[in-house]
């Protein structure tokens, strides 16, 4: 459930009129909702502590706004980086260093000693190499780094290629059949401490029987870990919940993820960690966008919007759908294809789709855009870098200004030698 609906034939935002927003800030521009960003922190917490003693850490590359982040700090939820700019992010939007746990598959140096020196909860390791250079690191400041093993459980997450983690293909997490070696030489190391395990297997899931089979085979090297000695208190279970982008999807409800986790992680005995992006920020948030032209087109018009691909790239990257949906909807249809400005054939929402009848000047969204939407932008076509807008109740403000074309241009330069 979001809080973008209809009232009086208006597509509001809370209790605040998109088109309000259009007209103070302009388009294209995202719009996150605080309920809907809230509700969905609260269904998820509640949902996996049916499991027992849990942290959630939110994947801020899914939406890494300071609003945003405000919002899911002021829910107890910590954070989830992937870079020393989402570490950053993750401490400015308040949340506690304790809290945030360090994923990725190719921290730097830097970036190691940055988390150690902030005092970050947890480092999740890819590869052996890097356990032993942050022990050094640590072990000259030191302090002890918390840690875990990132472990790919070759298991097929059956979502698409492109988000797909967790198979032994995939660069992500070190084989599972080598975690056990791995974990005897890491653990002794001074400035360790290597206290578990975890995975994250793919996004937008469809089915809970992969992450089942995926947490079942952890559970087993769990229980190995255990009885070469080694004391497992942490185990992070990763993120990937889909969300429904369209109103046949069916995914799995948090609720039903939760009593999942509660049954196969049952005895473990041990603070179950989770990433959890889409399934809080997807559908808290839309694109909303300017019809600039229906153009006649040789099978279906052409909606050109004032959205591309460049603002949301979800769909050219990934074949994604999201919903396109009329702020003043008429109530009647048709069909047609949904296209932005960029020059390239794949800026195009949707193709030969029965959306509302729109014209030139009306107002639309697309859906389900607050996760990996705003976060994935690029100025392609030198387009301005799209504003974002928190909205509360009757409130909102913007969170992400509008970063025109000139005030990229301006970290540009020209050479000397080409000047004279
Ligand atoms: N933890 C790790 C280690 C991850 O790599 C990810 C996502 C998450 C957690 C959060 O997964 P989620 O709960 O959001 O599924 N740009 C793509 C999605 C890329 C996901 C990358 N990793 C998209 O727009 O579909």
């Amino acid at each position: 459930m979001d809080h973008f609906q209809l009232k009086n034939g208006e597509l509001y935002a809370e209790d605040v009129p998109l088109a309000r927003i259009a007209e103070a800030v302009g388009t294209p521009v995202y719009v996150y909702s605080t309920a809907t960003l809230q509700r969905h922190a609260r269904v998820f917490k509640a949902a996996v502590a049916q499991a027992g003693r849990t942290h959630v850490a939110f994947a801020i590359k899914a939406n890494p706004n300071l609003g945003v982040l405000r919002v899911l700090a002021n829910e107890g939820f910590g954070a989830d980086v992937v870079s020393g700019g989402e570490l950053k992010r993750a401490l400015a939007a308040g949340m506690a260093a304790k809290d945030i746990v360090f994923s990725g598959v190719g921290k730097t140096r830097a970036e190691l000693a940055m988390g150690l020196d902030e005092g970050i909860g947890q480092f999740n390791l890819e590869l052996e190499e890097e356990g032993v250079v942050l022990a050094q690191l640590a072990a000259a400041r030191g302090v002890t780094a918390q840690a875990t093993l990132r472990v790919n459980p070759n298991v097929d997450a059956g979502t698409h290629d492109k988000i797909s983690t967790g198979k032994a293909e995939n660069k992500f997490g070190l084989p599972i059949d080598e975690a056990v070696e791995i974990f005897d030489r890491l653990a002794p190391l001074e400035g360790l401490n290597l206290r578990g395990v975890a995975l994250h297997i793919g996004s937008q899931l469809q089915s809970l029987d992969p992450l089942e089979a995926a947490f079942t085979r952890i559970g087993k090297l769990v229980e190995q870990l255990r009885g070469r000695g080694h004391a497992i208190t942490h185990v992070d279970l990763g993120g990937g919940l889909g969300v429904p982008y369209r109103a046949e999807d069916n995914p799995p409800s948090p609720d039903e993820f939760g009593a999942m986790v509660a049954r196969v992680t049952k005895g473990w005995d041990v603070e179950l960690m989770f990433e959890p992006g889409r399934v809080i920020a997807a559908n808290a948030g839309v694109l909303l966008t300017e019809i600039l032209w229906v153009k006649p087109g040789v099978i279906q018009p052409w909606v050109i919007v004032d959205a591309a691909m460049n603002d949301l790239a979800r769909v050219a990257m990934y074949d994604a759908w999201h919903d396109f949906a009329a702020v003043r909807p008429s109530g009647e249809t048709m069909t047609a294809n949904v296209a932005g400005p960029v020059c390239e054939s794949s800026d195009v929402f949707a193709k030969a789709r029965v959306i509302d009848v729109v014209k030139s000047g009306d107002l639309a969204v697309l859906r389900s855009a607050g996760a990996y939407g705003a976060t994935m932008a690029s100025t392609y076509n030198s387009r301005a870098l799209v504003p974002e807008v928190l909205v509360s109740g009757d409130r909102f403000e913007v969170v992400a200004g509008r970063i025109a074309a000139e005030t990229i241009m301006a970290a540009e330069g020209v050479p000397e030698w080409l000047k004279q």
